[in-house]
């Protein structure tokens, strides 16, 4: 069936990263192979600059261009390659754990120099709990960096997966000579050149002597050396164990000088997988099932103060999705179609008639979706979100206008629809607070609900380490603890129970004196 080639032959996957280790100069490399983009620069306009970290105005600037870039879609050798983009700014990680459950596979950016930074740890948390497969990119190999054994060991211990090199530095920083491609058993040799394809050298195995002539004599024994060392240590690549999550092939290279970036690509369309199939609530859905059904996984917000109009972004799970056909809604339980539906490829939005498992569409929204809201054919399905995490910071919400009571409780509700923070009712006093991540998520909420909605608010202080979600068998237990740490109540958004811990010790106390019941720091347990 035509269909049905049509969803192998995609990749939907996201690039990773702490902040500047590379992420836009990389994906803007890949675009380049791909023939989305002509020049150099093109993506960079689409990153938060970092002058700008709590300046909310230039960020609101800068999110028009981030709605086109939120997908790139586009064409390599026989593949379709759908890249999402995740933000780089850490007050939005949310927006990019979310982004997540839309991918089949991860690659991630280290650079050479800093190796695990905090945001990648995170991240790869949410790689492991989806078993995503993931490839790493050492970055930056023309510039002064740790020892390359030692970034492998330090990869497998911080982000807990096992890691096998699929390509070899020669030296680094100055002396960076290239890599051995162990994938391809040749040797690319390193030209500094930001626009230029690195050209590859091939040999019969490593022990042949034309090596000498390209990297010395010194380099060509440690290459060998190091090769050996490499095969001694690394059990040999396996395709089925990178497919489970638990294997990450590794490879170095730089970004900035597009070397590196096309072995990247071209081991990662062979090996990469296709659209994967999804658990929903029901049952597990095939890609290649002939009926449609997707899921929202992020909604972006238009820039238009006057028409609240928004961007729902939707995961094809199964099927063909085609433009003016009704779907089902399911959370509302009726019929929607769409007329102008967009895909995203290169950094241009166009309406679609048809889009297949494994791409994203674009629905132009008024307020019907939410994170997560699933979309099929007509069937009772439900697909399974992200479970929330316990927020950084909260803060209570108050209303500064007693006039616009109305339109701040629409705003935070929306708000929240779309998955800008978290929201948490107190149950001793049925005050609002506000989870996030980040000290700029409250700047988004103040400028979004004034110009928005034309509701004003006002934060107030509060003390909290950490929200959690708890549960037990033990109805007694349960009860009692209820009754004893009812100033420590709160209700999340979906009305599940949270104990707001104001600092790590009243948590252990809670813990240590109520022993059947179980605190969890994510949603979904
Ligand atoms: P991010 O999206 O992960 O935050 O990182 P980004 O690509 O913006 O890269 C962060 C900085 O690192 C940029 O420098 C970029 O030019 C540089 N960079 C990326 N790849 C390499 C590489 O392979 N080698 C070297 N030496 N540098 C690299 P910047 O000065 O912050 O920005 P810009 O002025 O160059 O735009």
């Amino acid at each position: 069936m035509a269909f049905e080639k049509e969803i192998l032959r995609r990749r939907t996957f996201a690039i990773i990263s702490h902040p500047d280790a590379g992420k836009t100069t990389l994906t803007e490399k890949l675009l380049l192979f791909g023939g989305a983009i002509h020049v150099a620069g093109a993506v960079k306009s689409n990153k938060i600059k970092k002058t700008a970290t709590s300046d909310w105005m230039e960020i609101e600037k800068q999110r028009g261009i981030s709605v086109a870039t939120s997908v790139m879609g586009f064409e390599y050798r026989d593949f379709k390659i759908n890249i999402l983009d995740t933000p780089g700014h850490q007050d939005f990680a949310e927006d990019t754990f979310r982004t997540l459950t839309a991918v089949d596979s991860v690659v991630i950016v280290i650079d050479c120099a800093k190796g695990v930074e905090t945001q990648t740890r995170k991240l790869m948390q949410v790689c492991r709990m989806r078993k995503t497969p993931v490839i790493v990119f050492i970055n930056k190999m023309d510039r002064e960096g740790k020892d390359p054994f030692d970034l492998l060991d330090e990869i497998e211990a911080e982000l807990g997966i096992n890691v096998r090199p699929l390509s070899w530095p020669i030296n680094g920083g100055m002396h960076f000579k290239g890599v051995y491609n162990i994938y391809k058993e040749r040797l690319d040799l390193y030209t500094p050149n930001k626009q230029r394809i690195t050209e590859s050298i091939e040999f019969k195995n490593l022990y042949d002597d034309k090596l000498i002539d390209f990297i010395g004599d010194d380099d060509t024994k440690k290459l060998r050396a190091d090769m050996e060392l490499v095969n001694g240590v690394y059990n040999p690549f396996d395709d089925a164990d990178y497919l489970a999550g638990n294997l990450a092939p590794v490879f170095f290279g730089s970004a900035l000088n597009n070397f590196g970036v096309k072995e990247l690509l071209d081991c990662f369309i062979e090996i990469a997988p296709s659209p994967q199939p999804t658990q929903a609530v029901e049952r597990i859905v095939h890609p290649n099932e002939e009926n449609f059904t997707g899921f929202v996984f992020k909604i972006h917000a238009n820039m238009d103060p006057n028409h609240r109009s928004c961007i729902a972004f939707v995961k094809i799970c199964s099927g063909k999705f085609e433009r003016n056909v009704n779907y089902k809604h399911v959370r509302h339980g009726k019929l929607m179609r769409f007329s102008s539906p967009t895909a995203f490829m290169a950094q241009k939005k166009e309406t679609v008639d048809e889009a297949y498992a494994g791409d994203i569409v674009g629905l132009p929204d008024t307020g019907n979706f939410k994170i997560g809201d699933t979309l099929t054919a007509g069937e009772e399905l439900h697909f399974k979100g992200l479970p929330s995490f316990s927020p950084e910071m909260f803060k209570y919400i108050e209303n500064s206008d007693p006039m616009k009571t109305k339109q701040l409780n629409k705003g935070i509700e929306q708000l929240m629809d779309e998955g800008v923070a978290q929201l948490f009712i107190h149950q001793n006093n049925g005050r609002k607070i506000i989870g996030t991540v980040g000290q700029l998520q409250f700047e988004v909420i103040e400028y979004r609900l004034l110009h928005e909605y034309g509701a004003q608010c006002r934060w107030e202080a509060i003390s909290l380490y950490k929200a959690c979600w708890f549960e037990s068998d033990n109805d007694e237990e349960l009860a009692d603890f209820k009754r004893r740490k009812f100033q420590y109540l709160a209700k999340d958004k979906e009305g599940r129970d949270v104990f707001l811990a104001d600092s790590n010790y009243v948590l252990q106390m809670a813990q240590n004196d109520f022993k059947n019941i179980r605190f969890h720091f994510s949603s979904e347990f």
